[in-house]
């Protein structure tokens, strides 16, 4: 987590803002009188699940805890960072120990990518690897596959894989931290041996680890790198190196269980999937994924699937902002078996997937008996949570209309047990600040923003053509950051120097990322618009909450809502420029086709 997310989680904007003004509750918002303007009347509003602030009022502005605390101090991002993180307890780190630290990830990454090198070669090559291929080839593994994701071999030895290293100039210390060999009583020897080599990579398809397999029956079946500073099991997806593009494109990921499954699902073509290597699928995974897609196939096994998938999976859902499905297999079948058997099958299975609340629901119910009083409850105490786990409105209408039916209950009763137990979680509720607002970013919108700024990075002349564009209308205080400096007119390297190193290396990142050429301005007009029309609607979104809540006076009513007519005129203008853009995109397309 770099400093700024971790000071955002750890401080909230209600107790900071609290400081510069006081403020009173409106709903589940709070106002006050703005601290930026002279005014009688409150106009300034803090909204707790987002984070952020907006002055309705003169000012007409707003953003979150950083740029509060820059605008009411009068200082820079970098002195924000400092102040904002001493009241967070969160130490910044120094930009030479960040350096020291990514020289040692640097050589454990170059270890574990020696060791690949050295595992794939002896796999090809050495005549002791001969019973691993003969595996790999009983698998059903191509050569092209073995090349992808160059599988290799560990020899039976002690010490062949720690002498070579040596050699290569990594000192012992290094390959015991990236885990390559254990120590002993009569010191380190190599910890894989004789095992069919799957190198583990990051996203960034750096060698991380390995999973290696048993071809003999030996214990365990895979044996797998210890966790180390570059290895952490719960963050990697294996396989997402090379299925980024595909997840991308095709704008849906498969999951599934195993090393083998991800392999033989790419050499039939589901280039896709990805594996969560036999755990349960954790939240920074969900945060890898979104970055790709927000539709998730979860490929499992009918007898398992049930505990896993209800395990997180609603939390999961809220943050992916959209529904995760389940596609189910014959038990005791793996993917790799299906989609050997029949591509088209598993073709099927993913495409046929469905809902995983559905699946929960339809697992709950084959364990009720439904025409007993005693079991419809018991269905209902089993789902009503679930529903209420739920951060979508119309979703969880949509699941209380279904377990009506199902348990034929009136809707109404069940919504008032559902409103029950929410009070009931909430009893003795005092002002908390909410979990959502780190998962609810808008997702789609922070694309949009990457790719908005990768232009203006890699394309300078596109700066001035971006004058529309305002800092507010980036949602994350990274990507306000960069565009707020850069619009400043600083040249690149001047920008980077007032950046902290996390949100440095993101810029790095934006600054090579590939963009398809042609049209460039034109993209970004319509990029710039759609941020624009994003960041109005919330805008609406938080004054329809603020003017809905009690504890606003009427001039306030007032003000507030003339300045909901100039939003509204404002989208207005925004959705006649993209019908603009439409038409003469229209007209385009008909004049090349004449
Ligand atoms: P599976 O047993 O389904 O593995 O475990 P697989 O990849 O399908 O392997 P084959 O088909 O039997 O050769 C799923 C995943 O769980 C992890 C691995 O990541 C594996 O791919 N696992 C399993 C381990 O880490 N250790 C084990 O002993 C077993
Ligand atoms: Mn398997």
């Amino acid at each position: 987590m770099s400093a700024i997310e971790e000071i955002k989680q750890k401080l909230d904007i209600v107790e900071i803002a609290g400081r510069y003004t006081q403020l009173t509750k409106a709903g589940k918002n709070f106002k006050g009188v703005c601290p930026f303007h002279q005014e009688k009347h409150g106009s300034f509003f803090v909204f707790p699940d987002r984070q952020s602030w907006h002055c309705f009022g003169a000012c007409s502005t707003g953003g979150d805890i950083f740029s509060l605390v820059m605008k009411k101090e009068g200082i820079e991002f970098a002195e924000a960072l400092k102040m904002l993180a001493v009241r967070a307890g969160v130490t910044l780190p120094v930009r030479g120990r960040e350096t020291l630290e990514k020289q040692q990830h640097a050589r454990l990454y170059e270890a574990n990518e020696a060791a690949r090198d050295y595992y794939y070669n002896l796999f090809n090559t050495s005549r002791e690897a001969e019973k691993a291929r003969q595996y790999a080839l009983s698998r059903g593994l191509n050569a092209q596959s073995l090349m992808d994701f160059k599988l290799g071999f560990s020899p039976s030895g002690r010490e062949n894989l720690k002498k070579h290293l040596l050699e290569k100039g990594f000192s012992e210390k290094e390959l015991l931290d990236a885990g390559l060999v254990i120590k002993t009583e009569t010191g380190f020897i190599d910890r894989f041996h004789n095992r069919l080599m799957f190198p583990i990579n990051n996203t960034a398809g750096r060698t991380t680890g390995f999973g290696g397999r048993e071809m003999d029956g030996s214990q365990p079946k895979y044996l797998n790198s210890p966790e180390s500073p570059v290895f952490d099991k719960s963050g990697i997806l294996y396989g997402l190196d090379l299925a980024r593009e595909e997840i991308r494109r095709r704008d849906q990921v498969v999951l599934v269980e195993g090393y083998m499954d991800v392999i033989i699902a790419r050499q039939y073509g589901f280039t896709n999937t990805v594996a969560a290597m036999g755990t349960a699928i954790s939240e920074k995974q969900i945060d890898a994924i979104k970055k790709l897609t927000r539709n998730l196939v979860l490929a499992m096994d009918a007898d398992e699937a049930g505990e896993k998938a209800v395990l997180r999976g609603i939390e999961h859902e809220n943050s992916l902002g959209s529904e995760i499905k389940v596609a189910l297999m014959s038990p005791g079948l793996d993917p790799d078996a299906v989609i050997r058997q029949s591509a088209q099958d598993w073709s099927k299975a993913v495409n046929d997937a469905e809902p995983l609340v559905d699946f929960i629901i339809s697992k709950a119910a084959a364990e009720c008996d439904l025409s007993s009083a005693a079991g419809k409850s018991r269905l209902v105490d089993r789902i009503l949570p679930v529903i209420a786990q739920m951060n979508n409105l119309v979703r969880q209408a949509h699941y209380l209309q279904k377990l009506s039916k199902m348990v034929n209950v009136n809707e109404s009763r069940l919504e008032a047990s559902l409103k029950e137990m929410k009070t009931r979680n909430q009893t003795g509720f005092q002002y908390a600040k909410p979990e959502v607002a780190r998962t609810g970013r808008p997702l789609l919108s922070n694309q949009r923003e990457e790719y908005c700024l990768a232009l203006l990075i890699q394309h300078p002349q596109l700066r001035q053509k971006a004058v529309e564009l305002e800092t507010e209308y980036f949602s994350s205080t990274e990507n306000a950051l960069i565009f707020s400096l850069l619009s400043a007119g600083d040249d690149i390297e001047t920008v980077k120097n007032k950046l902290d190193f996390a949100t440095l290396e993101y810029m790095e990142r934006l600054g090579t990322r590939p963009l398809i050429p042609g049209g460039l301005e034109r993209k970004l007009e319509e990029c710039v618009l759609l941020l624009k029309e994003n960041y109005l609607r919330t805008l609406m979104q938080n004054q329809e909450a603020i003017l809905s809540s009690a504890g606003l006076s009427a001039t306030e009513k007032e003000a507030l809502l003339e300045e909901s007519m100039k939003i509204g005129d404002q989208l207005k203008s925004v959705f006649w420029q993209k019908s603009k853009n439409t038409e003469r995109i229209k007209k385009e397309n008909n004049a090349s086709e004449k």
